[in-house]
Order: C-alpha cells, then sequence, then structure tokens
C-alpha cells in the first residue's frame, strides 16, 4: 500500500526517535545565541568562506592542479555574487569567475573583485561596451562578432580579451562546432586577445564523448591554422569528476564549489563542505493537544500531548515546499520532522513531548553540520534537483558571511 502523506510522516516522526517521546537534552550553543541576539527574528543565509575556500582547495587537486575558473552565475548558486567573489578572490587556485547575466558581471567589477571576470552570455551592442570599459572578458560566438569586436577594439583603442564559446552540441549557446573554424579565422584578423575557449557539456554519457572529440577536432584545425585558442575549458562540476579528459587546460565549476555533489559523483572522491546554512530562530514553541492539526491542509494531527516549533522560514526563502515529505531541521545537536506544510514563510517541526527548544534559538534547515540537513540530501528527500535547492534561496534574505 502506498503511504499516505499522514502516515508517512508519522513514519518520519517515529524514525526520528519521536514515537519514544523521550526528553532530550537542551540546545543551542552560547555562539549560536549570540548570532541570533544579533540577527533578530528574520531568516538568514550563513556563507562560509572557509568551505567555499577548502572546496576550492580540494576541487584544483581533483582537477590535478589545473587552474579553476570559477563559476558564480545565478546570485552565485544562491549564496550572493558579491559575497562568494570576495570570500574566494585571490585564491591561489583559481584563475577568474565566470558568470551569464550581465548585470552580475558589473556588480562584480563595482565591488573590486580582482580576479578576472568572464561573461558567458550573449549581449546587446551597449553592453558589451560597458563590459569591456568594466574590464570584463566576454564570450565571443556569434557570427557578427569578428565585426562587432573589432569595432570595441578600435574604440578601445585595445585588443579584446575574448574567450570563444565553441557549440559542440549543447545547442544553447556557442558558435556551432561545424561553422567555428572560418568565423575562428575572421575573428583572428581583429585585435583580439583569445584567453580561452570553451565548450559546455550535456552531461549525457555518451554525448558527452561526442562533444569532447568535436572540440578538440575543432582545436586541433585551429591549431593547425596556427589560430590563438587560449585555455582550453570544458568540465562543469559534473565533467570535473566523472570525465577527467575533460579536465583540459582549466575546469570551470560551480555547484561543487558551494560544497554539493553533481549526479553520479562518489562524494569519496573528494570532501566537499556545504559552504552555506539555510537558518532562522524558533519562533513560537507550542504544545499541541491530542488533535490538533498543523498548518494547511492539516497535513497532520497530533496523536498525543506533542510539542512544536515554528520557523519563519518557507518556501519563498528557498526551502522547499516537499520538504514536509521527509526533511528534518537541526536544532542545537537533535533532528527534529518536518510537519503540515511548509507555507511561504514558515515551517513547523515537532518537537516530541518536552518542550526542548526555545524560542530564538537558532534552526538550520540546509546547511554541512549533520547528514540528514546536506543539500544533496535535502534534495533527494523533496525530489528535486540540488541546483534548485541552492539557487532558489531566497534573494532578499541576508547573507551572513563568517
Ligand atoms: C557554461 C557553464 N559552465 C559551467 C557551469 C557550472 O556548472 P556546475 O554548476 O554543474 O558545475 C555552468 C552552469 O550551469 C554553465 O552554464
Amino acid at each position: 500500500m502506498t503511504p499516505t502523506r499522514r502516515t508517512f510522516l508519522s513514519a518520519a516522526a517515529a524514525s526520528a526517535g519521536l514515537g519514544a517521546l523521550t526528553p532530550r537534552p537542551t540546545l543551542a550553543s552560547a555562539a549560536e545565541r549570540a548570532q541570533q541576539a544579533r540577527r533578530g527574528s528574520d531568516p538568514w543565509i550563513q556563507v562560509d568562506t572557509a568551505a567555499l575556500r577548502a572546496n576550492a582547495t580540494s576541487l584544483a587537486a581533483l582537477a590535478g592542479g589545473r587552474p579553476i575558473l570559477a563559476v558564480i552565475k545565478n546570485n552565485g548558486y544562491g549564496l550572493g555574487t558579491v559575497e562568494v567573489a570576495r570570500a574566494l578572490d585571490g585564491h591561489p587556485a583559481l584563475a577568474g569567475f565566470a558568470v551569464v547575466k550581465v548585470s552580475a558581471a558589473l556588480a562584480l567589477r563595482n565591488a573590486g573583485i580582482e580576479l578576472p571576470v568572464l561573461h558567458m552570455g550573449a549581449t546587446t551592442p551597449g553592453e558589451s561596451t560597458e563590459l569591456v570599459a568594466a574590464d570584463v572578458r566576454l564570450s565571443a560566438f556569434q557570427d557578427s562578432d569578428p565585426v562587432h569586436i573589432g569595432g570595441l577594439a578600435e574604440s578601445f583603442r585595445k585588443r579584446i580579451p575574448v574567450h570563444v564559446y565553441v557549440d559542440t552540441g549543447m545547442r544553447r549557446l556557442g558558435m556551432p562546432a561545424h561553422r567555428a573554424l572560418p568565423w575562428m579565422r575572421e575573428l583572428s584578423t581583429i585585435p583580439v586577445k583569445i584567453e580561452g575557449t570553451f565548450m559546455g557539456f550535456t552531461e549525457e554519457a555518451e554525448f558527452d564523448a561526442d562533444q569532447l572529440a568535436r572540440f578538440e577536432s575543432f582545436a586541433s584545425q585551429a591549431r593547425e591554422s596556427r589560430l590563438e585558442l587560449g585555455l582550453l575549458h570544458a568540465a562543469s562540476s559534473h565533467g570535473l569528476f566523472l570525465r577527467s579528459e575533460a579536465h583540459l587546460d582549466m575546469v570551470r565549476p560551480g555547484l561543487a564549489l558551494y560544497g554539493a555533489y553533481p549526479s553520479g559523483a562518489d562524494p569519496s572522491a573528494v570532501q566537499l563542505t556545504p559552504a552555506f546554512r539555510l537558518q532562522a530562530p524558533v519562533a513560537r514553541v507550542e504544545l499541541l493537544r491530542a488533535g490538533d492539526s498543523v498548518s494547511y491542509g492539516r497535513n497532520w494531527v497530533a496523536e498525543r500531548p506533542t510539542w512544536t516549533a515554528t520557523l519563519p522560514v518557507g518556501h519563498a526563502d528557498g526551502y522547499p515546499r516537499r520538504a514536509v515529505e521527509g526533511c528534518e531541521v537541526l536544532i542545537g545537536r537533535r533532528l527534529y520532522p518536518v510537519v503540515g506544510a511548509v507555507s511561504a514563510s514558515h515551517t513547523i517541526v515537532v518537537l516530541g513531548d518536552q518542550p526542548i527548544v526555545s524560542v530564538g534559538d537558532v534552526a538550520t534547515l540546509v546547511g554541512p553540520d549533520d547528514p540528514a540537513i546536506h543539500p544533496n540530501e535535502v534534495a533527494r528527500r523533496t525530489g528535486s534537483s540540488v541546483y534548485d535547492v541552492l539557487m532558489h534561496l531566497g534573494q532578499n534574505l541576508p547573507r551572513v558571511v563568517v
């Protein structure tokens, strides 16, 4: 029999030891309480500088010492573009940062980030002028780029640094590989400095091999024609873990830098630490009577007197709605199951037969502190992608960089 949502939740509560309703020790450390006192009653995202830097070091080792072009697109995978860049700027393994949005590239430059920044998207002429003025590297891949970038070189009176984007089968952006060689010859007649040439994989095992073969064939023909290519790069986190032959001259991970593993990766290959915590202070601790239900839909009903805690963080802050189907939240050293419904701004957890947490205690919904709240595990339990667990983190939540 397929369990109903309610039986599933009861099972989750039982497996968390709540069936026994034993009193448990308390909880939030002095440091957590002190932090909470500073933060007030809203949720926040803690960004862990040491974890980001350690992950970069580990990934560089996995890449055999090749430089890392750190992908910090989509608001730094939810952690904050500038916050992540500041945390990683100057790391010896990093060659630069890559973003997709023009606004992100400019924000990095305005924030005084020193490492090179690559913009990996399409631009209007006005935007590319603004990017070059801000010393952002452009991605060259449009038919019009030899003329367009030539014009920029003339106006700025300098060689324009670019990375050439080759489409080997993703069919998203890039100059299609089968048309790239004559176009590249044309591009090479203008004052450009080709610092890199890159592609992206579809992450479908057999086709990835074909894509790499196309890229290498293009690169060797370009070399035979004495065309400048700069550093070849192709591997995102997936390729970094699963396709060492694609490490080429530089690797280009996003996800793994933040401490999450791409699907199919063996976590024992390299130790990564989730570099963020989604946290909120407990807003209310309340005793439910037998028969009291919780939240929208009344999906959970207390079978006996049961303490609950309400956290002022919900799906509008990026915590998945489906967390109610088996996720737990860490408060102090214990995990508590999410019950009822994750609403836009609130999540409710079951404590048991004792009010063993207090208003103001810090709850961690996603983070490195327990395997149950690891981003990959939250993604697994909610049937979602780990990319969503990170990238859907509320844009407006304060980022607390530690
Ligand atoms: C072109 C490109 N390169 C690299 C990455 C990094 O990918 P991942 O986060 O899987 O490491 C992305 C992200 O989707 C991308 O679009």
